[in-house]
């Protein structure tokens, strides 16, 4: 097995993703320049395929920042076909305003009275798990969650009442900059993401893995 410099790893994935939209290219110089820790090119394309593999149309984002991952959920929920819905939340009015931008900007629309077949997106201000545990909408294909790592664990419950079988859960941030795997660091966070992964990856609930991939992605399947 060759061994190589784990920094060298995401250039190289990052280079591989195909040209996108030039608003994805504005939001991804924005989060350079303002250091703001959007998921980038290739998570954000892994997040594409997994909505396109599995044809959902309800997406629910936890934690949403100004729209970089909701955009990319949003393109493979408009390629899978006509209508479906991505649920941007965020506890940042700024940021909430910005993604509707941006979202608008690549022709996401967010009307909920009106009839059009277009896919739309679904601002939510506030805590994002205690959003999901007021949504009686019906159950997600998706729930992407990027919040305060804290929450990770509280999360699940939540996140499990708005899935079925077959629903996919993603998590970010499951590597934490390889502290998950450092015995000596037991700080908060890092706990509540080593608990999130054993209450995930040791319950016959789940298939699961933790992509190594930016920062690490968790990806889950609900049995149910
Ligand atoms: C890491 S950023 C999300 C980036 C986004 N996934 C992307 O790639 O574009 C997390 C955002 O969620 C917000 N946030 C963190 N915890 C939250 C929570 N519990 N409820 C709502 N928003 C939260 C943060 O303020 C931040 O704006």
């Amino acid at each position: 097995m060759p061994d190589f410099a784990y920094s060298d790893l995401k250039p190289y994935l990052d280079s591989l993703v195909p040209e996108r939209h030039a608003e994805l290219q504005t939001m991804e110089e924005y989060a350079a320049e303002n250091s703001f820790p959007i998921v980038g090119p290739a998570s954000g394309q892994l997040c594409y395929l997994l909505a396109r593999m599995s044809g959902a149309k309800r997406i629910c984002e936890l934690g949403s920042g100004y729209g970089y991952s909701t955009a990319w959920f949003a393109s493979a929920v408009r390629d899978n076909g006509s209508g479906g819905v991505v649920k941007h939340i965020v506890w940042d009015q700024e940021l909430s305003d910005m993604a509707r931008v941006h979202l608008k900007a690549m022709g996401f629309c967010d009307c909920t009275d009106c009839n059009c077949s277009c896919t739309r997106i679904d601002y939510h201000v506030g805590e994002a798990v205690e959003a999901l545990k007021n949504d009686d909408s019906g159950p997600y294909d998706i729930i992407f969650c990027d919040i305060d790592k804290q929450g990770y664990p509280d999360m699940l419950p939540i996140a499990m009442d708005h899935m079925k079988p077959g629903s996919i859960l993603i998590v970010d941030n499951m590597i934490w900059s390889g502290r998950v795997m450092d015995d000596s660091e037991q700080d908060d966070d890092t706990l509540a993401i080593r608990k999130l992964t054993a209450l995930v990856c040791e319950s016959d609930r789940w298939d699961a893995m933790i992509a190594p991939i930016r920062d690490g992605l968790l990806i889950a399947r609900f049995r149910g």
